[in-house]
């Protein structure tokens, strides 16, 4: 029988997910389908309820459900435990099964697409939301030296770097302030990535020209037509490099496929082709 999977999210019509999913099944000849799920905000729950009713076997979780997605999961791996959100459920005989993989698909997009060397590195990541926690432990598994967290609301910022240095480790240095906190000392050198929701309606960030100036890479977790007004700031201010998340996107469904299916397809031809259809659009 042909397996189903899907998006569940609110709002869902722009998600990319299903043409991405389904390059991977016919690239690696899995016998699947994936859909889009909208769930009423005050209906999450239920939607997955009626999609396990259905045969459903695996979702990935967008906003604004991650959190939600967390909590129903009878089981959750330690990384999405120190996240508290989740963008991928698998469901089996045991129920629910929590999983984040957005951490290793910024993670890859970093160092695989982009060549970005981790090892040794300073991050700055700007938000304290769901889209931050999840990439934090990854990023320091990876090699990265230390995080500082900077976010408009600064007490969410000390809340998520203390809670993230709890399942971290004595060894990880992750540090939380408010926006006004970053300046160009602090961001010398560092890659500095947009975790904030900001960029969703193009607003731009309070930050300091010379915070761009001072870092070596800016990256951008939303993606779009054209660079982000983020992004745009970067290159204008004279940070050397950036990106935008459309890797990240493809990666963290590559992360998904491979953990429901066992099998780990190429992301190149995908992104690529994504890309393309992007800039048409
Ligand atoms: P997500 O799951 O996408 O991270 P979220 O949990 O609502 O969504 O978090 C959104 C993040 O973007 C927060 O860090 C938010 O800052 P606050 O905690 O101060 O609200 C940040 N954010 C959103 N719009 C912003 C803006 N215009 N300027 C600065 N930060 C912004």
């Amino acid at each position: 029988m042909t397996d189903r999977y899907a998006v569940i999210g609110n709002p869902i019509a722009h998600s990319r997910s299903p043409f991405i999913h389904a390059r991977f099944a016919a690239q690696t000849g899995q016998d699947l389908v994936y859909d889009r799920l909208l769930a009423p905000l005050d209906g999450f729950e239920a939607a997955v309820q009626a999609f396990v009713r259905s045969g459903g076997r695996g979702l990935n979780v967008t906003v604004p459900f991650k959190e939600q997605a967390f909590a129903l999961a009878g089981r959750r791996s330690a990384r999405v435990e120190a996240a508290g959100a989740a963008n991928t459920l698998s469901f089996d005989s045991n129920g629910w099964a929590a999983e984040n993989t957005d951490g290793i698909g910024l993670v890859r997009d970093l160092t695989v697409r982009h060549g970005v060397a981790l090892a040794g590195r300073r991050v700055v990541v700007l938000g304290a939301g769901g889209a931050a926690s999840g990439v934090v432990l990854p990023l320091l598994d990876a090699g990265v030296r230390d995080v500082l967290i900077v976010n408009r609301t600064a007490a969410r910022a000390v809340a998520l770097a203390s809670r993230l240095a709890g399942a971290a480790g004595p060894n990880a240095s992750i540090v939380g302030r408010g926006l006004e906190g970053l300046d160009a000392e602090s961001a010398a050198g560092a890659l500095l990535i947009n975790a904030t929701s900001a960029g969703l309606s193009d607003a731009r960030l309070p930050i300091a020209d010379a915070v761009f100036s001072a870092a070596s890479f800016a990256y951008d977790m939303v993606y779009g037509a054209r660079p982000t007004a983020f992004l745009v700031q970067a290159a204008t201010l004279g940070c050397p490099r950036q990106a935008d998340g459309l890797g990240m996107l493809v990666e963290q469904a590559a992360e998904s496929f491979r953990l429901w299916r066992g099998v780990a397809p190429q992301t190149d031809p995908v992104y690529r082709q994504l890309r393309d259809e992007i800039g048409r659009a």
